[in-house]
């Protein structure tokens, strides 16, 4: 996947929150966000995902001109999975899916069914299909927003920290997702804290710090980083 940022500039409430990040990645392919809390790594996600645009600068992810580019249009060629799943609770974690690739995306009843029926099995969470997300644990309920996203064929997928509303068990069982993700070549940006996840997931490293990306490369920068404030954030994380 291609992302190109230039000089982009957010605030909220006339606080400067990203302050002038540029980045030209050309190959990455899975992307870990890392860095401590309030270093702007949601922020940069919803950008990337279009749920806000910046104050300034541009945004391309592959061929696309994010900010030119129509909410609507945008959000069929990429999928989004927040912290905490957001499935429509009044319907089945069948009908999450199928909702979605019949209105959105045209398919058949009956194609959407199939498509989705066949994720579910792949991620093994067919036995689940007709029950509604307060039927689902959290981690369960998490995956079937992950295969919601998946099941458009997104050109990538933007998770923000899709564990953190889960205890370690279930957490295990999504990372395991995310690693099925990557098995299938999707790509994707994912925001996450736990770096020995990201070694194994990403093939690409951006550590954000006070709005700022210090530091970015391929995972080998977690083993030997160039900056102090990586070295000190990865010393502080593994403790
Ligand atoms: N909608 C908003 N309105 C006002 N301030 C915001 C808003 N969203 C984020 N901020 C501020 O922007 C800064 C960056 O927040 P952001 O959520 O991007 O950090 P983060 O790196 O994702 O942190 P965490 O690891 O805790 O999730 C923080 O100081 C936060 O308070
Ligand atoms: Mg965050």
């Amino acid at each position: 996947m291609k992302i190109n940022l230039s000089n982009i500039n957010h605030s909220y409430n006339g606080k400067a929150i990203l302050q002038d990040l540029t980045l030209k990645l050309e190959h990455a392919e899975a992307i870990a966000i890392i860095g401590p809390s309030g270093a702007g790594k949601s922020t940069l996600l919803r950008l990337l995902s279009k749920i806000e645009d910046p104050d300034s600068g541009d945004i391309h992810v592959n061929d696309i001109d994010v900010i030119k580019t129509e909410a609507k249009e945008y959000y069929k060629k990429i999928g989004f999975v927040f912290q905490s799943h957001n499935l429509f609770p009044h319907l089945t974690a069948l009908r999450n899916i199928t909702l979605v690739l019949e209105k959105v995306h045209n398919k058949t009843p009956e194609d959407a069914k199939r498509l989705a029926i066949d994720l579910l099995t792949q991620f093994e969470l067919v036995e689940h299909m007709n029950k509604k997300p307060s039927q689902l644990s959290g981690g369960q309920a998490q995956r079937v927003s992950i295969i919601r996203s998946l099941a458009i064929s997104p050109e990538v997928m933007f998770l923000d920290e899709p564990t953190s509303a889960l205890d370690p068990i279930l957490t295990r069982e999504v990372l395991r997702t995310v690693l099925k993700l990557r098995e299938k070549n999707m790509r994707f940006v994912i925001v996450t804290h736990e770096l020995g996840f990201a070694k194994k997931v990403a093939d690409y490293i951006l550590f954000m710090e006070d709005g700022r990306i210090v530091e970015h490369g391929p995972v080998s920068i977690l083993e030997k980083p160039q900056t102090d404030s990586l070295k000190k954030f990865v010393e502080f994380v593994m403790e």
